[in-house]
């Protein structure tokens, strides 16, 4: 049963109506896939269960921080193209394509993933069903879930009505969303009939003409092209941090060699940055769903893989407590510690396994005197953890400061003038867990800079003094 006054294929002649689009969850990837959905010229409706968020977005708040993306949700929230929901029946009868992008976040008790939020908007979708219509998975989901929800889609669909399941993955980064979506690497459709492709090239009929290849796939594939991305980069991540430890031990520089085999373009420079590891609410909790699948499936190297790749990078978390300890002289109890940077990386205010945040605890439990800031996470951050101290600026933080410690690499601190800081501290010792800091500037201003596999670069003057 189509709906009277529109189909939901673009095969029809010129000036068949547009499918109108549903967007059910709104945190990161479902706001920014709306906004960019109204964007690229469609009505669309984002719902979510959370009436706070509701509010905000419907006002042109967006609740996090996402460069560009409250500007993009005011400029269609003004052009009538977008609006926002708690009525999710509402928003399904008055759409023809339904993106699912609620979150999988991992189980309390497990490495899996918790579905329950997909599943949910699937079977509420279903059950509004008014006319035919598709719906798009994009949430990041073990494979095979995909398949389960078609069923569910089926079992619940109202008599008469054909709904039909298919997935296309999302590879939208925290901090630079807006541009991930409206201009993507690629589009990966994943168990798609004809129609529903031909759909599916209608809705990302902008990204295709610049040019992003488009893949069909199938089901299954589509589900773990997606978590294969994302596997693939923290295996990076971790491969340059296991290297970061050979050039401590063996007096290299691991930026300098990252530099030298990323000029190879079947390795790239690109997530060859070593440091403090990978964070956030993707990389981490999808390695683990990933582990947990492949055990499922009986794929024992996956599981041995990412076990590995896991341990070096929470590995690194400890590496820089341990440093700190070192630099205070064996004990950080009572030593004043600056901290700059909370969120698991810069352009966000998103904290969930942040790095950055695990380190500030871990030196606050073994008594230091912890002080934190960053530019956007200062209030996600001290939701979390709010027995730290957080400072409203970088100076802040630093007087008196026994070692500061750099975790996030913002532009801020790594702009920041190091003889202005040097001015603030007790003593001029920082930690850059980031790799990141032109290191000869800090060394003239008189900072002792320790690095993660580029050694410890002593000030100026010592060498001076040493020569004397
Ligand atoms: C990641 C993927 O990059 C996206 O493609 C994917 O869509 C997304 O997860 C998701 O699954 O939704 P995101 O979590 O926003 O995106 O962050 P990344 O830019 O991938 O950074 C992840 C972590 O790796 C950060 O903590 C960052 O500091 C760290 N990182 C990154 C390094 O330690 N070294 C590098 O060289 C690069």
């Amino acid at each position: 049963m189509m709906r009277d006054d529109a189909e939901t294929s673009g095969a029809q002649g010129a000036g068949a109506p547009r499918p109108r689009v549903s967007v059910i969850g709104t945190g990161y990837l479902g706001a920014t896939h709306a906004a960019a959905m109204a964007e690229l010229g469609f009505d669309v409706v984002g719902v979510d269960t959370d009436p706070a968020k509701i509010e905000a977005l419907s006002r042109g708040r967006v609740p996090f921080y996402e460069p560009g993306l409250e500007e993009l949700i005011a400029t269609h929230l003004e052009s009538g193209r977008l609006r926002f929901t708690t009525d999710l029946a509402e928003a399904v009868a008055m759409s023809d394509i339904h993106f699912v992008c609620v979150g999988t976040p991992q189980q309390a008790t497990s490495h899996a993933a918790d579905l329950r939020f997909v599943e949910s908007a699937v079977a509420g979708i279903a059950r509004a069903l008014s006319h035919d219509g598709i719906v798009v998975g994009k949430s990041t989901v073990p494979v095979g879930t995909a398949a389960r929800l078609r069923e569910l889609l089926g079992a619940l669909a109202p008599a008469g009505i054909e709904a039909e399941l298919i997935w296309n993955p999302e590879f939208l980064r925290e901090g630079k969303a807006v541009d991930d979506t409206l201009h993507p690497d690629r589009v990966v459709i994943g168990g798609a009939s004809d129609a529903a492709e031909t759909a599916m090239r209608e809705v990302y009929a902008a990204p295709i003409a610049e040019g992003a290849p488009f893949l069909t796939v199938g089901l299954e594939t589509a589900e773990l092209v997606k978590v294969s991305a994302n596997a693939f980069l923290a295996t990076k991540i971790s491969f340059i941090n296991a290297i970061a430890e050979l050039c401590t031990a063996a007096d290299a520089d691991v930026n300098a060699l990252a530099d030298a085999i990323g000029l190879d373009g079947r390795i790239g420079r690109r997530f060859l940055d070593a440091g403090l590891g990978f964070g956030g609410g993707c990389l981490p909790k999808d390695i683990r769903a990933l582990m947990h699948r492949a055990g499922e499936l009986g794929a024992r190297e996956v599981v041995g893989l990412m076990q590995k790749v896991d341990e070096i990078n929470m590995s690194q978390r400890q590496r820089v407590v341990d440093l700190a300890l070192q630099a205070c002289g064996g004990s950080v109890l009572n030593a004043r510690v600056g901290v700059l940077g909370a969120a698991f990386k810069p352009l966000t205010d998103d904290v969930r396994d942040s790095p950055a945040l695990n380190v500030a605890a871990a030196l606050h439990l073994r008594g230091a005197q912890v002080s934190v800031f960053d530019p956007a996470a200062g209030e996600t951050a001290r939701r979390t953890f709010p027995t730290l101290s957080f400072a409203d600026g970088m100076r802040d933080t630093l007087p008196g400061a026994d070692v500061v410690l750099l975790l996030t690499e913002w532009r801020e601190f790594l702009d920041a003038d190091p003889v202005e800081l040097g001015a603030l501290v007790r003593t001029r010792t920082i930690i850059d867990a980031r790799t990141k800091l032109d290191v000869d500037r800090w060394t003239a201003a008189g900072w002792t800079v320790i690095g993660l596999g580029t050694g410890v670069h002593e000030p100026l003057r010592a060498s001076v003094a040493a020569l004397a």
